[in-house]
């Protein structure tokens, strides 16, 4: 974990309420799935938002607004500062897929776009199952395009398969060998019923960001654990859904 000033280089809106900020180069190295946690001007907590792209040294975090912080976020410019810890988190375990699956559940899935790229670097395109409510909710879809061969599902037929990411994963019968999920609690609950062969990143509401509180803990196969430092990525198999 490093605690930096970070330099906004661009802030882009690609949708309603969802933006990609990115970030000047720096001395860092991010593994997908690794996040980081912003101090935004005006709020005691810290926001954790996951390396959506990490690209020559470049951060980009592609994030919604859904409330304050996020909305003063919206309003950043080019050139203005932001206190950050970074390089915080495990991050996913690449080593353990030859043939990946990658499974996102609408805009949870930001993390597996720098994951996607983590593999083609390595030779392996993913293949990719993105779920959505509806088509417009899809908004990095042309970006994962480049990286991953991708198949949709929507919950209204707006585009790909109609109908969960559960039902999509038996509708398209994927050949991987291993899965990485990022999505809302719901669906990587759903999808580590259908299969424990993957892991997951988990969300929390957290304080601290690095361990010290205990504030982001998790029930697992093996006691509770602070989804901040000992993920957000764990094994399916060792999550204990409430
Ligand atoms: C490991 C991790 C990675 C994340 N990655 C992304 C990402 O790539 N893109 C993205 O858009 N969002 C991501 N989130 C969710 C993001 O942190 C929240 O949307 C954001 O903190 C909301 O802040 P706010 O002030 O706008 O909302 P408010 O509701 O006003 O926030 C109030 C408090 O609750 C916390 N909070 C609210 N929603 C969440 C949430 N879903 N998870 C954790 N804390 C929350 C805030 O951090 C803040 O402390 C991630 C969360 C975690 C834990
Ligand atoms: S937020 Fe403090 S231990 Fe995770």
């Amino acid at each position: 974990m490093k605690n930096q000033i970070l330099t906004v280089k661009d802030n882009k809106q690609i949708s309603d309420d969802v933006f990609v900020m990115k970030f000047e180069k720096e001395e860092n190295e991010y593994k997908a799935g690794q996040f980081v946690e912003l101090k935004v001007d005006g709020f005691t907590l810290r926001r954790p938002f996951g390396v959506y792209d990490f690209e020559k040294g470049e951060l980009s975090l592609l994030y919604k607004v859904v409330g304050q912080g996020t909305a003063k976020m919206a309003t950043m410019k080019r050139g203005e500062k932001i206190d950050a810890l970074t390089e915080l988190g495990n991050g996913f375990n690449v080593d353990k897929a030859k043939k990946p699956l990658l499974i996102g559940g609408g805009l949870g899935a930001a993390p597996l776009y720098y994951l996607a790229k983590t593999f083609k670097e390595k030779g392996i395109k993913a293949e990719m199952l993105l779920g959505a409510r509806t088509q417009s909710d899809l908004v990095f879809l042309n970006d994962f395009k480049n990286v991953a061969d991708v198949k949709v599902a929507t919950d209204d037929g707006t585009s790909g398969f109609k109908g969960n990411v559960v039902e999509a994963l038996k509708h398209y019968d994927f050949d991987c060998d291993f899965y990485y999920a990022c999505g809302s609690l719901a669906m990587l609950k759903r999808v580590a019923s259908y299969s424990t062969n993957g892991e997951i990143s988990m969300e929390a509401r957290m304080a601290c960001g690095f361990g010290a509180c205990m504030g982001c803990s998790i029930m697992t196969t093996d006691g509770a654990k602070r989804v901040c430092k000992d993920g957000p990525v764990f094994y399916a198999k060792e999550i204990i859904f409430e």
